[in-house]
Order: structure tokens, then C-alpha cells, then sequence
């Protein structure tokens, strides 16, 4: 089996390259090293593989790499990642992850390599605002039918107001779905080789600010609540979905679409995260079509592969504290 990995440097390609190896499997790795924090992922998976195959590519030349390597599979990981850098630069936003989507689609197509897609729950845009919410003192939480069960696939995805990155993901995902790839609608993932950054990886953004002695604004009142779900639990589903998409039953699977998240025993809000570090925040206007709350439905990555998250968020969350205390030479 041999796999082409796009984004291959960032937080989930990083993770999803040091599995595959582990597993055996002929990996070619191709990131543009646009995030910051790349450079030292690659060293550090460089170091431990010395045999890895990295390519240094932007997204439109990653289908030339495609088409040259013929892979068994796609894990297309590549991506502008910031809800805010695409509504300050639509256009870019759309030609990385509408255009180059498409063409790493297409280019999969045509060598016969099914895709495995990071997707967001961005992609239910302002919907889930709609959805009756109560509010105690740290946190919202859905009210209704969706408590402590969370949105499922079919919730409406038809709403303005989804931001351009949530647009530019979804007309992603369609066509890694349109032929025959798996999306998976990802809410907020954390762990090791995350470097967050204020508008991406909030809880890699706070426990470095914390770190580093610098303070942490938080846009809205907090008590914005996401379902964690720690990488390692992503990476266990991943890998499934390319037995299964490889497999003997792959027309099962094929253009199937799954709520990827840690569900409501692993959600926190804001507040309650810098509670936990001991952070007193800064407070700063509300971010266009923020979720006030998302916690997703995951009974169908269960039902499809027996998959359930195993990290719990006392548990993650200690561990990514430690890793980016590590990272940045204190530990
Ligand atoms: N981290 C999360 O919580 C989360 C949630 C939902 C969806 N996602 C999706 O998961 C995927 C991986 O996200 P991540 O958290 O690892 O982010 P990341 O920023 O660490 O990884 C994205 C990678 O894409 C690369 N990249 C950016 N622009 C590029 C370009 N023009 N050409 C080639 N490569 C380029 C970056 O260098 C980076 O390595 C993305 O598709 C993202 O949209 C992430």
C-alpha cells in the first residue's frame, strides 16, 4: 500500500505520517510548509524516519505528485485552516481548498486512488445558531433534541452565513464525495505537533500563551463550547476508513461523509479552559458566524467502524500541555 499524504507537516499530516510509517506502510509526503510550526514538525519526523519521501509542494502542483506516484489512497490534509484569514482573503482561501481540492480530487481519480477528506463542522455554517441553546454560568449547551447528543449528518447545511472557509470546505468536500472519498466533518481536534495559532487550534493557541507568559483574548464570552476529540482518536478512525475504503466492501463506504468529533462527554467551553490552566482572559468582540455551540453526532463513525473516542479530555488535555511545554524548550 502506498499513501499520499497532502499537508503532510501540519498537526494532523505530522500525526498521520508517523502512524502510517508504524504501520508499514509506503507513505510520500507533500506540504507547501505555509504554517508555522512545519518546518519543525518535518525536522522531527525527518529525524525519526530518516527514509521519509517529503516534497515540498504547493497545493496545485500536488496532483503532478499524484499522478507520478499513483498511490493506493489520498490523505488530503492540505489546507487554508483560518475562518478568519478567508473572510480578510476569500479569493486565496477559495483557491486553496475549492480549487487545489479539486484538482487533488480529480488527479486521485484518474490514478484510481480513493481521497480521505478533513472537513468541518463550519459546513453547518450559522444553522446551528438556530438551534435552542440554554447558558449556564461557564458554558451554552444545546437544548431540545440535540442535548448531549449533538448535530447528526443530515442537520441542514443549507444557511448563509457559513464564512468563506466553511464554503470553501464544503465545495471541497463534495467533490472528494462526488468521487467516491470519504469527508469527515471534523470539529475540534488537539494533541501533539499542534502549533495553534489565534485563529487556529485554540487550545494549542491558549496553553502556549499561558506558557509563554502572554495574555489570551477570547472573541465573544467564552462560553463557546466544542466537542474535543484528541488526534490520536482521529488517527485510530482514519485508519479504518483506509481498510475499509481499500477493502473488499469499499463501495460501501464510498462517498459516505461522517461527524468526526469528541461528543458531549468530551466538550469544553472557553472559559472552562482557561479555568483549568489558570488564565484570566481578555475579552474582545464576537467573530462573524461563530458557533456558540457545536458538539457533534458520532453514532454513525461507530455504527460504520466500531469507533468510539478512547482519550478522555483530562487525560488529552494534560498531554498537550505538556507536549507544547516541551516544544517550547521549558520542560
Ligand atoms: N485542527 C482542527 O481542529 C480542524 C478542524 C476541522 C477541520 N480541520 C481540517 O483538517 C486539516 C488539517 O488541519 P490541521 O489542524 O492539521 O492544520 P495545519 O495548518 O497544521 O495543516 C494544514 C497543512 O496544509 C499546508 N498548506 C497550507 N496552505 C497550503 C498550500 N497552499 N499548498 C500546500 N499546502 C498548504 C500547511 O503548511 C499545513 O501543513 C485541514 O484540512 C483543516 O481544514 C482541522
Amino acid at each position: 500500500m502506498k499513501i499520499v499524504v497532502t499537508g503532510a507537516a501540519g498537526f494532523i499530516g505530522t500525526n498521520m505520517v508517523r502512524r502510517l510509517i508504524k504501520e508499514g506502510i509506503e507513505v510520500v509526503a507533500v506540504d507547501s510548509l505555509a504554517r508555522n510550526g512545519t518546518p519543525k514538525n518535518l525536522e522531527t519526523l525527518r529525524q525519526d524516519f530518516p527514509a521519509l519521501k517529503f516534497e515540498q509542494k504547493e497545493i496545485e502542483d500536488m496532483p503532478a505528485v499524484i499522478h507520478r506516484e499513483r498511490p493506493d489512497l489520498v490523505y488530503h490534509f492540505a489546507a487554508q485552516v483560518a475562518v478568519t484569514s478567508s473572510v480578510v482573503s476569500p479569493a486565496r482561501d477559495f483557491k486553496i481548498n475549492a480549487e487545489g481540492s479539486f484538482g487533488v480530487v480529480i488527479a486521485a481519480a484518474e490514478v484510481g486512488a480513493p481521497v480521505i477528506y478533513t472537513s468541518t463542522n463550519k459546513v453547518y455554517g450559522d444553522n446551528v445558531n438556530r438551534v435552542p441553546i440554554t447558558e449556564t454560568e461557564s458554558r451554552y449547551d444545546f437544548g431540545g433534541e440535540f442535548f448531549q447528543h449533538g448535530l447528526p449528518e443530515g442537520f441542514s447545511i443549507d444557511a448563509a452565513h457559513h464564512t468563506p472557509y466553511g464554503i470553501s470546505k464544503l465545495i471541497g468536500e463534495m467533490y472528494v464525495r462526488e468521487y467516491g472519498g470519504i469527508a469527515n466533518r471534523c470539529s475540534c481536534m488537539y494533541g501533539p505537533y499542534q502549533f495553534g495559532v489565534v485563529d487556529q487550534g485554540w487550545m494549542s493557541h491558549i496553553a502556549t500563551n499561558k506558557l509563554s507568559g502572554r495574555p489570551t483574548i477570547i472573541y465573544g464570552d467564552g462560553k463557546q463550547v466544542r466537542d474535543a476529540l484528541h488526534v490520536e482518536d482521529v488517527m485510530d478512525l482514519f485508519l479504518s476508513q483506509m481498510r475499509a475504503i481499500t477493502g473488499k466492501d469499499a463501495a460501501r463506504y464510498r462517498g459516505e461523509v461522517y461527524n468526526v468529533g469528541g461528543g458531549h462527554e468530551n466538550t469544553v467551553s472557553l472559559l472552562e479552559l482557561c479555568r483549568r490552566w489558570e488564565i484570566t482572559p481578555q475579552f474582545g468582540d464576537w467573530r462573524p458566524a461563530d458557533q456558540k455551540v457545536f458538539y457533534c453526532n458520532i453514532a454513525k463513525a461507530r455504527q460504520d467502524f466500531g469507533w468510539v473516542p478512547k482519550v478522555g479530555l483530562d487525560e488529552g488535555l494534560t498531554g498537550l500541555y505538556a507536549w507544547t511545554k516541551k516544544s517550547l524548550g521549558l520542560a
